[in-house]
């Protein structure tokens, strides 16, 4: 268990093997999982995970709520998974051609989420996002796509015109909208016209500075409209939320579909694994145009994505991780106002946020935010400063009681270092 909430962990081996990757890595870490972004507290090497627990190099324990940014939906090392991953590696992984879980998967895939009539396979969200924009574009022969202003679909080209590196007419034919305002999506369309291809949506919003948006029932019936009214493809962006939320797809209790949903994240418990599933008129275009991966097709991956699912449509585990995320959320706040420090939470509680002033744009709340998940990490609880948190089936009563006596210490250090609100 990590240590009780006055213990600190020591992280000797982390800076040992900080001080070596800053001569082999790029700025000695690079990307997201750069704990060089991270406050005092955070390690930036793991060694192992266990259900709702991680290991760092220097055998301190943490209660994980990042859960790898969002793949480990059921636990590190869920037994059922294991035991497909290890029945697959037994046979081989990567062959000339899939093996037949592929098949399985996508009549898993498409059994469960009402639109998809076939799906696709690769390895990252963003393989998934942009071969879904791609098949837009290729169906309807048409160039301009909506995307939502704030909106992260992805990392390369597709997404990110004018980031240093890339050129910026690699966005050319994209317009924004402003999500959960219809109006704007409308002025969009309007704009490109008999060029519009495609609009697309995240499942649920998260912006920069670390609030969630869910869509009003008018805007998600609104773009379906807007696409049915155009030729439009309608895109759901579901790698981040995807399998957390709702086996059927994100937005599947608002009885609107969209076209083309894209996955990732939570869909293997882990192992790399994308997808996108579609509706049937969307299947010729999949085939005229070339996307391939050395990996895509490899059958571990894929063997781990059927037991993932399988288990949790047997356990109920969205409701599993919808209970554990409430029992946190509802604790947090009591807690926060014991306190008397000012917190806002948004979010689905599966993949939720906490920030600590409301309307900050500028994000003042960052140093609250920085000491908060510091504090709570030195005590063996991992959470993120400016990144929205992830749940998983294994998280239990006992986990969220020992967090919550951590987080108790991290407000109470929070309020010292910056008062009452
Ligand atoms: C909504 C959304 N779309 C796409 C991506 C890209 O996924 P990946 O990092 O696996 O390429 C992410 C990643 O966080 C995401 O949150």
């Amino acid at each position: 268990m990590p240590p009780a909430a006055e213990q600190l962990n020591a992280y000797e081996q982390d800076a040992a093997l900080r001080e070596r990757a800053a001569r082999v890595l790029p700025g000695g870490m690079y990307g997201h999982q750069s704990a060089a972004r991270l406050p005092e507290g955070f390690p930036q090497f793991f060694a192992r995970g266990e259900g709702s627990h991680i290991w760092d190099v220097d055998g301190n324990e943490y209660i994980d709520y990042m859960c790898s940014y969002g793949p480990i939906v059921l636990g590190h090392r869920h037994p059922t998974v294991e035991r497909a991953v290890a029945a697959q590696s037994a046979e081989g992984d990567c062959f000339n051609a899939p093996t037949e879980r592929i098949v399985e998967l996508a009549e898993l895939m498409t059994c469960l989420i009402g639109h998809g009539d076939w799906a696709w396979f690769a390895k990252n969200g963003s393989d998934a996002t942009r071969f879904a924009l791609q098949l837009a574009r290729a169906h309807t022969g048409r160039n301009t796509a909506l995307r939502g202003e704030r909106a992260y679909h992805g990392w390369g080209s597709t997404w990110m015109g004018g980031a240093l590196g890339m050129t910026p007419s690699d966005t050319d034919f994209q317009l924004t909208y402003t999500y959960n305002d219809l109006a704007t999506v409308r002025v969009a369309a309007d704009e490109a016209g008999d060029d519009l291809a495609a609009i697309v949506v995240s499942a649920v919003e998260y912006d920069e500075n670390g609030k969630w948006t869910a869509p009003d029932q008018a805007f998600v019936q609104g773009v379906r409209d807007v696409c049915d009214a155009t030729g439009a493809v309608l895109v759901l962006d579901d790698v981040r939320a995807g399998f957390r939320l709702d086996l059927g797809g994100s937005w599947a209790s608002y009885g609107v579909e969209p076209d083309v949903s894209a996955y990732c994240k939570a869909i293997a418990n882990g192992y790399p694994l994308a997808a996108v599933v579609a509706r049937r008129e969307f299947e010729d275009a999949a085939g005229q145009f070339f996307a391939t991966g050395s990996y895509w097709f490899s059958g571990v991956a894929m063997a781990a994505s059927i037991a993932t699912i399988t288990t949790l449509q047997e356990t109920d585990g969205v409701a599993q991780i919808r209970r554990a995320g409430t029992l946190l959320r509802e604790g947090l706040d009591a807690q926060a106002q014991s306190h008397g420090v000012a917190i806002q939470q948004s979010g689905p509680v599966q993949v939720p946020s906490l920030r600590f002033l409301e309307d900050d744009p500028a994000n003042l709340q960052l140093p609250r935010a920085m000491t908060f998940t510091s504090e709570a990490a030195k005590r063996g609880v991992y959470l993120h400063p400016t990144h929205n948190w992830f749940l998983s089936t294994a998280h239990s009563d006992e986990d969220i009681e020992r967090t919550l006596a951590v987080t108790d210490v991290a407000f109470a250090q929070v309020k010292d270092a910056f008062g009452s609100d």
